[in-house]
């Protein structure tokens, strides 16, 4: 595995394989008509009396029941996969049909897939994310399970496929509990289901199971490679730009693993939101050929600014969800998806940034952000109240963060590692995210670490102040901060300029969150209440005058581009079950505020107050 961690103890944390970008892999894409069954008391998992179930009760069984009963009349069969309802994946179960808005729980698919094993080669069952815990069977055995709902798993199935056709089945259980990542309650809607792409991959017996490669400060081309199979120890290896004329070569040390460099030739060309320039790069070992687009640039702190190719930048940017637009979504992002999204940021509001909160999102987005040119803010799911003194807990947050960062550290738009939204401050949760901080470093050398806070509030002689005191802050690269003076307290919008912000640390600051709910088309341009478009507008007026007095202020993602559904937003006439902080609607529609940032953002830059 690349990317050695601090501890022996912690490498067994790491994905046992990474398959890195598979879906540049040759392979079969599982997408499409699957059958589903709902099994809200886990009638597959245990009988009544809590044994295992039963042949007749598994959804799994790699059997016809329809043949079974024809040949015995006595047969009793409670399921039936194969006649079960279809439906399209991937997509959350919430849209399969209205009975399934607010399922939580246990849901089995299956479908048939036809397969052609060669000898001397391998295959894989790849999930792009699979929310929340996943188990996964082929021909009625199961190869493998998977907790966490957002970051992709592969599972070696070499050997249990048959020449035709095969089958599979995932039982994909949607149920958190105050000990998962992230606990049961959270201000999004969980979109339980398979809801990134399956695919079935092919390697050769020895294969590159991850390859990264990047720009470093000190202006080299930096690339490790880790090689899985019978012949990796000692084998060749070579990485190569083409359009540089760029090629490192070596031999993979005993473990299968080679790092290399070299001077980053005179003629690269690095990337930037404003360029977002990407090369071919292969890395090649033996028969094996891993393609992929990536770009080069480096990122650093200096005092209180972010700088980006050696010159400070100001993030001006957005939070965002993982929901297509339009009045269903289900968290499928096609690529014309995420377009549509990203380019509302970065031609609509004028940004170069996105924070993709609050769990890693799917690969599509964050290799969109790649080719429109925009700073990613990528994060984990360690939310509000986390079972920070729980070690199986922080065992998956670990390895839910080497699962995103062994998938994304290829892309150059990701600048920034996010390892806790709002978590309450307490030895305990210090701890935890202290340990998630020492991973970030040991997988990733090459960006910046950070999380979203929040601050204490002082009021002296009518005078109010931020005060950043988080002791986590001492471990960050980039403080960030959630801010709500205006909506979640009475302040008056026409006191927030006068705000005050005090730091200990000399570090940048990004805004990470503030905002006010709009209801699309709701006008109240006499009483301007919470909820009118009117009211919003102002806020971000006022709010974006405050951000202007600080003066280690790097950058801001307000929350949020666009509405998003959230059971805990229940206003009868204003919410309807989402969170209206959007600036635009969830159907697109732009509100009064979105102008408000965009003239903002056209007129901001590093040193402009
Ligand atoms: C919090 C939280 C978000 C939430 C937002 C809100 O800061 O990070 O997940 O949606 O505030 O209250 O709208």
């Amino acid at each position: 595995m690349a990317g050695a961690f601090p501890d022996a103890a912690a490498a067994q944390l790491l994905p046992d394989r990474v398959l890195v970008n598979a879906s540049g892999r040759a392979g079969t894409d599982l997408s499409g008509p699957w059958n589903w069954s709902v099994d809200p008391y886990r009638d597959g998992v245990a009988g009544f009396h809590g044994e295992a179930p039963g042949r007749t009760h598994q959804r799994y069984a790699d059997v016809d029941v329809d043949a079974e009963t024809r040949k015995d009349p006595y047969a009793l069969w409670e399921l039936d996969m194969r006649r079960a309802p279809v439906t399209s994946l991937p997509s959350s179960w919430i849209t399969h049909d209205a009975t399934m808005r607010y399922y939580d729980g246990l849901v089995w698919y299956q479908r048939r897939f036809e397969a052609a094993p060669r000898p001397g080669e391998r295959q894989f069952l790849h999930f792009g994310a699979v929310d929340y815990r996943a188990s996964i069977y082929v021909n009625g055995a199961l190869v493998g399970t998977h907790e966490g709902g957002f970051t992709p798993f592969a599972l070696e199935v070499t050997g249990k496929l048959r020449a035709g056709e095969n089958q599979i089945t995932i039982g994909v259980d949607s149920e958190r509990s105050n000990d998962t990542v992230p606990p049961t309650v959270t201000d999004w809607e969980t979109y339980g289901g398979v809801i990134r792409p399956v695919r079935l991959v092919t390697t050769p017996a020895t294969y590159v199971d991850d390859a990264w490669i990047r720009l470093t400060g000190a202006g080299r081309i930096r690339a490790s490679m880790t090689l899985d199979g019978p012949s990796a120890a000692g084998r060749p290896v070579r990485v190569r730009i083409p359009a540089l004329g760029l090629t490192l070569s070596g031999t993979a040390d005993s473990q299968g693993r080679w790092t290399g460099e070299a001077a980053a030739p005179r003629a690269l060309k690095r990337w930037s939101p404003e360029s977002p320039t990407l090369y071919d790069v292969r890395f090649e070992s033996g028969e094996d050929v891993l393609s992929d687009r990536i770009g080069f640039r480096t990122l650093e702190v200096r005092g209180t600014r972010i700088l980006l190719n050696g010159k400070p930048i100001f993030l001006r940017g957005i939070s965002l969800h993982e929901e297509e637009l339009g009045k269903e979504p289900t968290r499928a992002i096609t690529p014309a998806a995420a377009r549509a999204l990203l380019s509302e940021i970065k031609d609509g509001l004028h940004g170069n940034f996105v924070r993709l909160a609050h769990y890693p999102h799917s690969e599509v987005m964050t290799r969109m952000a790649d080719e429109l040119g925009l700073i990613v803010w990528s994060e984990v799911p360690v939310y509000w109240r986390v079972a920070f003194a729980r070690p199986e807990t922080l065992a998956v947050a670990r390895r839910m963060l080497a699962e995103n960062i062994l998938r994304d550290r290829n892309r150059a738009s990701i600048a920034l590692w996010s390892v806790a939204n709002e978590t309450p401050v307490s030895e305990p949760r210090n701890a935890f995210l202290t340990t998630l901080v020492r991973d970030v470093r040991a997988l990733d050398d090459s960006r910046l670490v950070t999380a979203a806070l929040l601050t204490r509030r002082d009021e002296k002689n009518g005078r109010i102040e931020m005060v950043i005191d988080d002791p986590l802050v001492a471990q960050l690269d980039v403080m960030a901060i959630n801010t709500y003076n205006g909506w979640y307290s009475g302040d008056r919008l026409e006191a927030l300029p006068a705000i005050g912000w005090r730091s200990g640390a000399t570090k940048p600051l990004i805004l990470s969150e503030f905002g006010a709910d709009a209801k699309a088309g709701f006008l109240d341009a006499g009483l301007r209440r919470k909820f009118s478009e009117e009211f919003q507008a102002e806020y971000y007026r006022q709010t974006l005058a405050m951000a202007d007095s600080i003066p280690f202020l790097a950058g801001m993602s307000p929350w949020i581009l666009k509405d998003f559904r959230s059971p805990r937003r229940q206003h009868p006439v204003y919410q309807q079950g989402w969170n209206r902080k959007g600036l635009i609607s969830e159907t697109g529609e732009r509100k009064q505020a979105f102008g408000v940032l965009a003239d903002y953002y056209s007129k901001r830059t590093p040193d402009s107050r």
